[in-house]
């Protein structure tokens, strides 16, 4: 039996397989692969300044004619976060502004012990002098985004924070097909009561920015809280095809996977996180506020370690990102896997090569089909 679901309507897609949208890695090669391999590929757009979003949505139309999808982060989230840093009235609490400079010489710290040089002309998330258009990560940077996602009718958007509540009606205007990803129950009532299609619950075991619950306990108790509405993927962990069974035993209706698709050829990662992904295994991720402010697994490193032992808050998004980005843009330059290995999920130890992303697609289907039919030694 092939592995189909009401995923594949939705989306009109052969496999209920969707690439996780992943900040740097999810660029337009890997998404076509995807898409060109009978799933969902997905750009991970949260940090394209939005006329490069749309030089990404039309590279991967130039390579594929199937149904792609496009991810950002939405602003609510973002400005909670901002508000929360103060100043809140407390005036015994200095706010994240004020809290920068102290920030930076720690940053400045860490790079002189790491031996570690600026870049030239690197860019300062949320600085936004050296680009043109919003600063980065500003309100207006996510809403420009979502005017070009609305312009370039791109066949599916979603939201990887935040409800895309505000912006349902023109896309749907235009036949795009919405999904969230959340990491509660309540937040994936919130989303659906907005009208998407599709919701992407996503556990602690994901990696990137996560829940405080794990995927198995949350894929059901999102299911049961649809109660047949919508679909449900399921994400968190899921890294071959015995994930994506378990997820659609748990019921959800496919999966939204990231950390698999690292470890191939078209990802737009360095090769030497590429390797890091083959040679690490299950103990090797932490969650920590230490790049965007918000909790994300990340494979273990200095960077994150050094705010654990200075017993030290990271600043909420988006002031973490002005503090970490010159430092792991150096580190990345660098190659330093003991500074910048990236975002993964906890599934890490099952990745054994980088491989081409069609490859582990229909790894994944295959795997899923196989575990599947096993589950009949169990009646
Ligand atoms: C390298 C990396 C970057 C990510 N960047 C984003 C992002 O920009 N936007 C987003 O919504 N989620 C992002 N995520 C989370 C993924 O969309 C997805 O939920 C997660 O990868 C699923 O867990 P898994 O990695 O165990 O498959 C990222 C995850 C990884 C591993």
């Amino acid at each position: 039996m092939a592995l189909h679901s009401r995923i594949c309507e939705v989306f009109g897609i052969k496999y209920p397989i969707v690439l996780a949208g992943m900040g740097g890695a999810s660029v337009p090669r890997l998404a076509a692969a995807v898409s060109n391999a009978g799933g969902l590929g997905v750009l991970g757009a949260a940090a394209c300044a939005p006329e490069e979003l749309r030089a990404w949505i039309r590279e991967v139309r130039s390579l594929t004619d199937k149904p792609f999808g496009v991810d950002t982060l939405l602003p609510a989230s973002v400005r909670r976060d901002a508000a929360d840093a103060g100043p809140s009235g407390d005036l015994a609490k200095p706010s994240s502004m004020e809290l920068i400079g102290d920030y930076r010489a720690f940053a400045a710290d860490f790079m002189r012990v790491e031996g570690l040089e600026q870049v030239a002309r690197a860019r300062e998330p949320a600085n936004g002098e050296a680009q043109r258009g919003p600063a980065f990560f500003s309100k207006e940077f996510f809403e420009a985004q979502m005017e070009v996602v609305i312009e370039e009718k791109v066949p599916v958007y979603a939201a990887g924070l935040g409800n895309p509540g505000p912006w349902m009606d023109r896309l749907k205007a235009n036949g795009t097909k919405v999904m969230a990803v959340i990491g509660s129950v309540k937040h994936a009532l919130q989303v659906a009561a907005s009208g998407i299609d599709v919701v992407v619950a996503q556990g602690h075991d994901g990696g990137g920015h996560n829940s405080p619950i794990g995927t198995m306990a949350l894929i059901p108790q999102v299911v049961d809280a649809m109660a047949g509405r919508m679909p449900v993927l399921g994400a968190g962990g899921i890294t071959d095809g015995r994930g994506v069974a378990a997820a659609m035993m748990l019921g959800a209706e496919g999966a939204w996977v990231g950390t698999a698709f690292l470890a191939t050829e078209e990802a737009g990662i360095q090769q030497f996180q590429k390797e890091v992904l083959v040679e690490y295994g299950d103990v090797d991720t932490v969650v920590s506020r230490s790049v965007t402010g918000k909790p994300a697994r990340i494979i273990r490193n200095k960077w994150a370690q050094a705010w654990v032992d200075a017993d030290k808050q990271p600043l909420p998004m988006p002031f973490q990102s002005m503090i970490a980005g010159p430092v792991l843009a150096a580190a990345t330059r660098d190659q330093r896997k003991d500074i910048a290995p990236g975002f993964a999920g906890q599934g890490i130890g099952l990745i054994k090569a980088i491989r081409p992303a069609r490859d582990v697609l229909e790894d994944l289907v295959s795997g899923a089909e196989q575990a599947l039919s096993r589950a009949d030694r169990f009646r």
